[in-house]
């Protein structure tokens, strides 16, 4: 018996790090999972794209890890509110429900603000922020015609708590996210649909290797630098790290937790 067994979970981002690891986990766990990932480049984005071989790679963990496990896999950017909404129509029409969704897609750009361009900022809300209000547009209507309950994970940052310099988009966007978390628990609790935000720190993926925001914070590195530490003496997080603290929301074990802001940051957000 699994914890997920019978449920049916949608990630996006989910052709690498941090979506793929939510995605295997909750399928060895039990659930079928419905993934997507534009699998190419979003303009200004800093961080390497990931691929459709990467996303192949996911879909492969899966069956490895989790043979029982039904998969709906689709390209999909989540800037594009349609074929978000289509694939969340086509996973009811597969599965029945859809009881988890793991609004996980983003990008990272960064500057010092007087080169910060508009076209940057924008660009970080559209797939940071937007994109997570597709996400639960595209699902949680089907959540609710179902009288099923279920949780809405929506992964935010550090970034979206603290001051976090020279990504402004970025810290707008995670600050943002919050707001829809918070917003959204209020009007879904009474369908028991919790929502619940996570906010990491520095995680080992593509995205944590982001060597040219290093060096913007090592230049200011005497009074930037603290704002970046961490209070346990661990500079990365492993993606399963965040994916403990998704399959805990997502489960029966956090039935009594809407509109919690859970901080898996190594204390940095706490200094
Ligand atoms: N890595 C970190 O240090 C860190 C820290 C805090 C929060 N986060 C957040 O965690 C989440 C996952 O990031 P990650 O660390 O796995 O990075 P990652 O770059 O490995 O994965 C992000 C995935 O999102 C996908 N994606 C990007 N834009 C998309 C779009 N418009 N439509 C669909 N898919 C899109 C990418 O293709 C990629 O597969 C992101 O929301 C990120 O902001 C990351």
């Amino acid at each position: 018996m699994g914890r997920f067994d019978g449920k049916v979970a949608f990630i996006t981002g989910a052709a690498r790090g941090q979506g793929r690891s939510h995605a295997v986990r909750l399928a060895s766990e039990g659930a079928h999972v419905v993934i997507s990932d534009i699998c190419g480049p979003v303009d200004h984005n800093l961080i390497k794209p990931a691929s459709a071989d990467d996303f192949e790679t996911t879909i492969q963990a899966i069956a490895e890890a989790a043979p029982a496990s039904k998969v709906l896999s689709r390209q999909v950017d989540v800037r594009d509110a349609a074929a978000l909404e289509q694939l969340g129509a086509d996973a009811v029409a597969q599965f029945g429900h859809i009881d988890i969704v793991v609004a996980n897609a983003g990008i990272l750009n960064w500057a010092e603000f007087n080169d910060y361009t508009t076209e940057m900022f924008t660009a970080v809300i559209d797939t940071n922020l937007t994109g997570v209000f597709n996400t639960v547009k595209a699902t949680v209507p089907h959540m609710i015609e179902a009288k099923r309950g279920g949780s809405v994970i929506l992964i935010s940052s550090a970034a979206g708590i603290k001051g976090q310099p020279f990504t402004l988009g970025y810290t707008a966007a995670k600050h943002g996210v919050i707001g829809i978390c918070r917003g959204l628990a209020n009007e879904l609790g009474e369908h028991n649909i919790r929502v619940n935000s996570i906010h990491p720190s520095g995680v080992a993926t593509a995205m944590g290797d982001a060597n040219g925001l290093m060096e913007i914070i090592t230049k200011h590195g005497a009074t930037m630098g603290p704002l970046f530490m961490n209070t346990l003496p661990t500079l990365m997080a492993d993606p399963s790290d965040i994916s403990n603290a998704v399959a805990f929301l997502a489960s029966d074990e956090s039935s009594m937790i809407t509109g919690l802001q859970m901080k898996v940051d190594m204390g940095t957000t706490n200094r």
